[in-house]
């Protein structure tokens, strides 16, 4: 009752609100965020845009809506440099720098708006091993029956048919089911700092 399938232009309102949907360590983050849009923005459209050859997604057969997504990036020093000449900009222009408020006293969306302006390089000892990196997320409609390895078999695929050598991954910390899945998936932690694990497998 799924496909699995390339993901299309047509999708992206569907990813944004599979990544708003998944969004607080694999559970629904539509409270937390007073726009809707804006993680969407930092963990999702990016690589529809930029790379969109490895992004696929899960369609329900019947009702043609989409219920999850795989989306890599082959290299990812690469795919940074692309997004800051060509993705950042536009969205700085609409969502400031909350620079001028504390830390912790900013809002989930001044958090991801700080990223939007400061977003972090993957660092190179796990970019050696590991250039390629993912995300992916399933609607909990569709989780627990195989699908999600049925997506990240699909990308690694396509991975290794690129030439990629490894891949990397990063998880927040309290979300230990997708740790789980990952680990059973063959891939190993490589770091881990406070709030966030980063995994990685060689291809
Ligand atoms: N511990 C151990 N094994 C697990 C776990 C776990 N927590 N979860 C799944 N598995 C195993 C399954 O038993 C199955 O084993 P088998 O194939 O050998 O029989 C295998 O992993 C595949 O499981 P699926 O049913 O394909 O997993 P699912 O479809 O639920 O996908 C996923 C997993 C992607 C974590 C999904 O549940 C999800 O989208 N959750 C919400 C969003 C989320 O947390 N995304 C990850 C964010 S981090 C990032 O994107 C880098």
């Amino acid at each position: 009752m799924f496909t699995l399938r390339p993901a299309r232009d047509t999708d992206r309102a569907a990813l944004y609100r599979i990544c708003l949907e998944t969004g607080a360590s694999g559970e629904d983050a539509t409270h937390l965020y007073a726009d809707p849009l804006i993680l969407g923005h930092v963990y999702a459209g990016p690589y529809l845009t930029h790379a969109p050859q490895f992004a696929f997604v899960l369609e329900h057969q019947d009702s043609g809506d989409v219920m999850g997504y795989v989306l890599g990036a082959p290299d990812t020093a690469a795919f940074e440099t692309t997004l800051e000449r060509e993705w950042w900009p536009a969205l700085r222009g609409v969502y400031p720098d909350p620079l001028d408020v504390p830390r912790a006293d900013r809002t989930p969306d001044q958090r991801i708006a700080h990223l939007i302006h400061h977003p972090p390089r993957a660092p190179q000892d796990i970019l050696d091993p590991y250039p390629a990196h993912l995300h992916i997320d399933l609607l909990p409609g569709a989780q627990g029956g195989g699908r999600g390895r049925a997506l990240m078999t699909t990308l690694l695929d396509a991975l290794r048919a690129a030439g990629v050598p490894g891949v990397h991954l990063g998880v927040g910390e309290s979300n230990v089911r997708a740790q789980g899945f990952y680990r059973h998936l063959g891939f190993q932690e490589v770091r881990r700092a406070p709030g966030a694990v980063t995994f990685g497998l060689p291809l």
